[in-house]
């Protein structure tokens, strides 16, 4: 289990004000566990509304653009996010690579951009079934990371990476533990290279893709697993906060 366990909730296309009591209730309890750093990414209507409910967890986004501002009707740039009281934001998100075509160079500069605002980044890598069955799911992964990883001093204050293999999310199948073991390796040999000894060792590296009470915690004791990304379980108060109870 990592030194401090983070477990982000990623609320996705979900939730409207009446999902406000879930996340009072979840920075309520959180409060008990202290152990573990929680946080919720809602969608952006949102943002605003669970940064004034929460005392204890983080509150973050799921996006952002990569200009600080101008002409992108519909979009929300990284300064608007860290101006709602969000202090991070997820990006790279298979959803948002396969829904929207974001390019890994499209991320890189939503990197830059999120860094630039002050914003922490939990940035999003994973394989598709077919990758994996080719053989090709580390090389895939590690290419996505070098692509979006920035230079950095402090990496391990400002920058989270999260594998989620594409055919675990949503679906009730998780990865093996040994392959999630292996390839949460293969990602921490790679934020050595960039980022040194030193840093990568701060630098938590969470899994995602159906996680769930009833798994956590066989997940979250694997080496080099810093924690959960956690799509559908964290919509219920009661199931995301059982994930948190296995990571404390
Ligand atoms: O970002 C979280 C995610 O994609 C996993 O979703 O529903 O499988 O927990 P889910």
């Amino acid at each position: 289990m990592a030194e401090r366990p983070y477990i982000v909730g990623n609320w996705k296309m979900n939730g409207t004000r009446a999902m406000l009591s879930e996340a009072r209730a979840i920075d309520r309890a959180a409060q008990r566990y202290m152990k573990v750093e929680v946080a919720l990414a809602p969608p952006f209507t949102l943002l605003h509304a669970v940064h004034r409910e929460a005392e204890q967890i983080g509150v973050g986004a799921q996006d952002c653009h990569a200009e600080p501002d101008g002409a992108h009707t519909g979009d929300v740039s990284a300064t608007m996010v860290a101006d709602s009281g969000a202090k991070f934001v997820v990006l790279g998100h298979s959803e948002r690579r396969g829904d929207h075509g974001e390019s890994d160079a499209l991320i890189a500069s939503k990197v830059s951009a999120a860094l630039e605002a002050g914003l922490r980044i939990i940035l999003c890598c994973g394989e598709s079934e077919a990758t994996r069955d080719a053989g090709k799911a580390e090389d895939f992964v590690l290419d996505q990371l070098r692509a979006g990883l920035p230079k950095l001093e402090d990496a391990s204050e400002r920058i989270t990476v999260a594998y989620e293999p594409i055919w675990a999310i949503g679906t009730g199948r998780t990865a093996e533990a040994a392959d999630i073991a292996a390839m949460h390796h293969a990602i921490h040999g790679l934020l050595v290279e960039t980022y040194g000894e030193e840093q990568a060792a701060g630098v938590r590296i969470l899994y995602g893709g159906s996680v769930k009470p009833d798994n956590a915690r066989e997940i979250l004791s694997l080496s080099h697993v810093g924690g959960a990304l956690v799509g559908g379980a964290s919509l219920s108060a009661e199931s995301f906060l059982g994930i948190v109870v296995a990571a404390s």
